[in-house]
């Protein structure tokens, strides 16, 4: 139902190729050949300490960093940034900036011939101007409200493609005549992302698409369609739609987060207001490579920030293997990216330096010491003698331009932080949010080296942490579940009020589902996440996560999955039995029949509750928490039958529905057998 979008007011763009995994770990092997240290002896440790003296590189914070964030008076224990002013959320950044489409405005302003987008190639890169971007957009625009997709009245593009020149000129053809961006990407499933199609789209696939109302068109067709019918632009104003960002949460299908223009102004500006420092300013000139996919906020932030500066994007080769050579190629001097990637990175180094020989191991270690020496007194930097003996490499590899470094999407380990911040010798900011508080709701900031938090919130965004008794996280207690407010903050799911009534409050607080803490400067701490409760009919909570894993500790199952029913006073269970197990234990038993037989097999039942009850028994279940009948399924839970995530955690609602009548079943019977 989400997706009847996919009608004729959608168009449905697709890039000239195959789309493929995104993943990008495997660019990284070039990182694992051994690193080149070398020893030039006592000159080198004598320049070293002398250089080590000097303040050059001292980290600039924009706020006293014993007091991150300020606790508004009242009991709701508010807290906010030094950096609001007049007690108000900022909104922009620049008077004349209220929209993603004045962003892109106010960098070609600055230039309008200067690089704007650009596509890596074999080459290098191909870069295009300000001007030409916003002309070649203009007519893609024009094309695309030739179509009868109409300015200003929220007519959704979807943008089916991995990060290119194409997903660049789109958005902005986007920005320029009001219209919604909606990018889709492939673990949203088949369902959605209904046609990936090569260059050569033939008829049959015409046919199809006409079948389902999806139009096709080629981009250069369109753009040509446009050029006979250019427009003038019909730009948005700040509480129109930008986009919407599809999240697949583990809780059912994916929700499409609504986010203005106002909620990215928003976030981005408040990233800038954290994030500047007198060596490092967005500003024209400023590049970064896109890698990252665009499906997420989180890159189409970060190109926000660099287009409205007059900076410049080059979009990779869309090949994981090639990120490297595309480094070198663009030499990008912010590099936003994903622990997943930064910790391969810190790996790959470790490996290589563990494996090569002790002087240069001693070495490394050694340098690295020193820097971890300076980071502790506030100062980062590139220049010392260590970069030139020991961390040359690395620099090199990502492009030897780095001024500044973003993770987000997940928490980073300390190590890894700290690794990066000697090595590469610039600082790296960690953001958390989520897509629906405009993708980012705090910052570290430059100058404060410590690890383990996620900073303190954006000017743009009020943070409070609300009780969550049942795990014992109080707010008084400066614990509880992470709520953001603020003009970051999205309008709700698309066709979805109940989701959005589930995730913003009356008062317009957003849950995240995170458990945060307050520390003692004002910083926010990560410690958990909100887990699936279940209120039972008498008032107790049941955490099914913490059941399974219980039951998991039994040899007789593979899989398995609790529920809890608010009017029942008790939980049922399905489980799915490991069958190298099971089949041998049967036999033994003299219980015969295949696998699916022995699924429904009475005595195995039995014997699989018995022993369950008794692993809960033991790990100290209350009687409440012991599932008091089971179905056996005989089917793992797979992404492939609808049952897990991609990256597999179970989906409870899905699990709901699909096991709907034996849920029913179970709970009759095991109220009988009490009677
Ligand atoms: C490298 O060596 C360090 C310390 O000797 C060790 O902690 C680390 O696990 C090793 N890393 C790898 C990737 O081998
Ligand atoms: C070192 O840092 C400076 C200032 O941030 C930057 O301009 C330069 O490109 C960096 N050099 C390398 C090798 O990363
Ligand atoms: C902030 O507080 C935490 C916890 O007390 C501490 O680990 C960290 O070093 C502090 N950061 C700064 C910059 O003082």
């Amino acid at each position: 139902m989400q997706y009847s979008i996919l009608t004729t007011r959608f168009v449905l763009l697709v890039a000239l190729e195959n789309v493929s995994d995104p993943g990008m770990s495997a660019a990284l092997e070039l990182i694992s050949e051994p690193l080149v240290v070398t020893a030039l002896g006592a000159v080198a440790l004598t320049t070293a300490y002398m250089m080590s003296q000097s303040t050059k590189g001292r980290q600039v914070p924009p706020v006293d960093l014993k007091k991150q964030s300020i606790e508004l008076p009242g009991d709701e224990h508010i807290h906010v940034s030094p950096l609001m002013k007049d007690g108000k959320y900022m909104e922009y950044r620049y008077e004349d900036v209220r929209t993603v489409y004045d962003s892109f405005m106010h960098g070609l302003k600055v230039n309008e011939d200067a690089d704007c987008m650009g596509q890596c190639t074999d080459k290098g890169v191909d870069w295009m101007s300000f001007k030409e971007v916003y002309e070649s957009a203009q007519r893609l625009g024009s094309g695309l409200v030739a179509k009868g997709l109409e300015p200003g009245k929220e007519a959704l593009v979807g943008i089916y493609a991995q990060n290119r020149l194409q997903w660049g000129l789109i958005e902005t053809s986007c920005l320029i005549y009001s219209l919604v961006s909606v990018p889709l990407y492939d673990t949203l499933g088949p369902d959605i992302c209904t046609f990936i199609i090569n260059q050569e789209v033939t008829q049959e696939v015409k046919d199809k698409a006409k079948e389902t109302e999806v139009e096709i068109i080629l981009l250069t067709d369109l753009e040509e369609l446009g050029r006979e019918n250019l427009l003038d632009p019909v730009p948005p104003k700040p509480e129109d739609l930008y986009t919407i960002c599809y999240t697949s949460g583990t809780t059912g299908s994916p929700k499409g987060a609504m986010i203005s223009h106002g909620n990215i102004i928003a976030s981005s500006g408040g990233v800038q207001m954290m994030s500047e420092q007198p060596s490092m300013k967005f500003r024209p000139g400023i590049t970064i490579l896109s890698y990252l996919p665009l499906a997420h906020l989180y890159e189409r932030l970060n190109e926000i920030l660099v287009t409205m500066h007059g900076g410049r994007i080059a979009y990779y080769r869309g090949d994981v293997k090639l990120i490297m050579e595309d480094l070198q190629n663009v030499q990008p001097m912010g590099f936003p990216s994903v622990p997943r990637l930064l910790n391969r990175v810190y790996d790959k180094v470790m490996q290589g330096v563990n494996s090569s020989n002790w002087i240069k191991r001693k070495m490394f270690f050694y340098a690295l010491s020193s820097k971890k020496a300076d980071l502790d007194r506030g100062i980062i930097r590139n220049d010392t003698i260590w970069d030139k003996l020991a961390f040359k490499r690395i620099q090199t590899l990502m492009g030897g331009q780095i001024e500044i470094m973003f993770s987000g999407a997940a928490p980073l380990s300390p190590e890894t932080m700290t690794f990066l911040r000697c090595a590469v010798g610039c600082p790296v900011l960690e953001g958390y949010g989520q897509t629906e508080s405009g993708v980012i709701s705090t910052l570290t900031l430059p100058g404060d080296h410590t690890a383990g938090h996620v900073g303190p919130p954006l000017p743009c965004n009020a943070i409070k942490l609300v009780d969550v008794p049942e795990m014992e996280y109080l707010a008084k207690d400066q614990k509880g579940e992470i709520c953001f407010k603020g003009p970051n903050v999205f309008k709700g799911y698309w066709k979805d009020p109940e989701k959005t009534k589930e995730a913003v409050d009356e008062d317009g607080w957003l849950h995240s589902g995170d458990i945060g803490e307050w520390l003692p400067n004002g910083t926010l701490k990560i410690i958990d996440r909100r887990k699936h409760i279940f209120k039972l009919a008498q008032g107790e909570y049941l955490a099914p996560e913490k059941i399974e894993n219980i039951y998991l500790q039994s040899l007789f199952i593979e899989q398995a999955w609790v529920h809890g029913e608010s009017l029942q006073s008790f939980a049922v269970a399905v489980v799915v039995p490991d069958r190298e197990f099971l089949e041998p234990w049967a036999k033994k038993q003299q219980i015969t029949g295949d696998f699916k037989a022995l699924c429904k097999h009475k005595k195995i039942k039995e014997a699989i509750l018995k022993d369950l009850s008794e692993k809960g028994k033991k790990a100290g279940l209350k009687s409440f928490e012991q599932a008091k009948d089971i179905t056996v399924f005989n089917e793992p839970f797979s992404v492939e039958n609808g049952l897990m995530t991609p990256t597999f955690k179970i989906k409870r609602p899905a699990l709901k529905k699909k096991f709907q009548t034996e849920i029913q079943n179970m709970y009759a019977a095991a109220t009988q057998n009490k009677i």
